[in-house]
């Protein structure tokens, strides 16, 4: 008889980080995978959401993942395409990674000499380094977890970390705002701004208006609750004006035009034309100084 422990997944929001890490897994085990990603592989593993070298099966995974899973689609292998090409584009040897959760960039990019912070509340970073250790990855790019909330005085840990003000910075915002209150936005995007040297970029997704779409009326399983009850809606809707208020130019696409140009098919829940959501990914440079 095979005694199966059960997974211990994260009681808070940094239990979001699993879902879509299960669905970078997925993609990175399948048969024709658009990116390989260890770190995922390896979380769903140490997690118990998959055989080893299996792909979660998420119509029968546990911890109440199967219907957030379902929810998503191809979302997370989309957002991670377009993220990694921004990235590799932008060439920008600072990265930092806000609300860095799962994220498995340092561990799969060919970044040799590149710095990644990965901003994370602790418990998220916690389960990162087991799953790490479990599997004996190792990081390609200089990874440097930085345990912090990013409601509360991150910088302050950034720097203690080593970030330099003085270079441009990559910030990525990926599967984060959303997590956020409207204040909480505002003052990430605030520091955020100060603490940008000439250069920098910032790559971040916002999903409006998720609020009226994603309801505990409209949840239909205790995953889609939990999703729900961590919701706090962040940015306004539409986000462009938000974006340019705060210092970053408003160049965005949506995830159905990305979905297309990589030939992903983008579920009814994210393309507005069909009656979904609208996300939007912006690759945003430094907007002149306004005169004080
Ligand atoms: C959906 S996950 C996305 C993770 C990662 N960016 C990715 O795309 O794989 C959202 C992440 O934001 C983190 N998060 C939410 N609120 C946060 C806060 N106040 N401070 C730090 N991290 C936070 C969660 O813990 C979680 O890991």
């Amino acid at each position: 008889m095979t005694i199966r422990t059960a997974p211990t997944l994260p009681d808070g929001v940094e239990w979001t980080a699993v879902v879509v890490a299960a669905h970078r897994a997925a993609e990175s085990l399948s048969d024709r995978p658009a990116f390989r990603d260890p770190l995922a592989e390896a979380v769903v593993r140490h997690l118990g959401l998959a055989a080893p070298g299996r792909p979660p099966n998420f119509g029968s995974m546990p911890g109440e993942m199967a219907g957030t899973t379902a929810l998503m689609g191809d979302l997370v292998v989309v957002r991670t395409l377009h993220i990694d090409q921004a990235l590799t584009d932008a060439g920008l040897d600072q990265v930092v990674l806000l609300g860095a959760g799962l994220d498995g960039r340092a561990y799969r990019m060919p970044w040799t000499g590149r710095r990644i912070f990965e901003l994370e509340l602790p418990a998220g970073l916690a389960l990162k380094d087991e799953a790490a250790r479990a599997a004996g990855l190792k990081p390609i790019a200089g990874r440097t977890p930085v345990p912090a909330d990013l409601a509360g005085d991150w910088p302050t840990d950034l720097f203690a970390a080593g970030f330099d003000p003085s270079r441009p910075t990559a910030w990525v915002a990926e599967g984060l705002t959303v997590y956020l209150t409207r204040a909480e936005a505002d003052l990430l995007m605030s520091r955020v701004r100060g603490l940008s040297a000439p250069g920098s970029r910032l790559h971040i997704e916002i999903a409006q208006p998720i609020g009226e779409r994603l309801t505990h009326d409209t949840a239909t399983d205790d995953g889609m609750h939990r999703l729900v009850s961590v919701l706090r809606y962040g940015p306004p809707t539409p986000p462009h004006d938000w974006i340019a208020g705060h210092g970053w130019s408003p160049d965005a696409l949506t995830l159905a035009e990305l979905g297309n140009s990589y030939g992903r098919k983008v579920n009814d829940t994210w393309d507005p034309a069909r009656g979904g959501i609208d996300l939007w990914y912006f690759d945003s440079g430094l907007l002149p100084a306004r005169p004080a």
